[in-house]
């Protein structure tokens, strides 16, 4: 994979369904830059799954979101972001911050989707990434909401080597 280039400070969130290959992304880049809501919710439930600590997990997500972006550090957002809503809130933390957006899309097909999802340890029920996999907005959309930069994950090539997903 060439690894896409971040600025400095760049709030870069990804967004796709679950098993479509946002960790194995963000691992390429130092564990410090990445916030995430499955890491939250273990480190707050023992299981990342466990949606009842989804609303601590967002509130350690906003909290680390902006600690990196006020000192000018990289963050990649690694949780689905699949809502106009969950978006339009990490776009005003970038923009209290006068930070660089970049959205990253996982646009593989489901079929790839889902594959890779039963391929792994943490299985997500078929239908929960068929929903998932249907809220994935366009290109357009993305410019239209406001970010600076969209790449589409299938442009930048192949998964990167590395082992380190959680
Ligand atoms: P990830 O665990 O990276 O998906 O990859 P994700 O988007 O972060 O999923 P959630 O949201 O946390 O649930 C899922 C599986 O797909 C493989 C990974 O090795 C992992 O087993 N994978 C990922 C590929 O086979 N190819 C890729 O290009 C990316
Ligand atoms: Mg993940």
């Amino acid at each position: 994979m060439n690894r896409l280039t971040l600025t400095a400070g760049t709030a870069c969130t990804l967004i796709g369904p679950p098993g479509s290959g946002k960790s194995t992304f963000a691992a390429q880049w130092p564990d410090t830059w990445r916030v995430s809501l499955d890491l939250y919710r273990k480190l707050a439930a023992d299981t990342a799954t466990d949606q009842s600590a989804t609303p601590v997990a967002l509130q350690i997500q906003a909290l680390l979101l902006d600690a990196r972006l006020a000192r000018g550090l990289t963050a990649i957002v690694d949780s689905t972001n699949l809502r106009a809503p969950a978006r339009a809130g990490l776009l005003a933390r970038a923009a209290h911050w006068q930070r660089p957006t970049v959205a990253v899309l996982f646009d593989a097909p489901l079929a790839t989707v889902q594959a890779q999802n039963v391929g792994r340890d943490r299985v997500v029920p078929a239908h929960v990434v068929r929903e998932f996999h249907s809220l994935l907005p366009t290109v357009d959309q993305l410019h239209d909401e406001g970010w600076d930069t969209v790449h589409l994950a299938s442009a930048l090539g192949a998964r990167p080597n590395s082992p380190n997903v959680r």
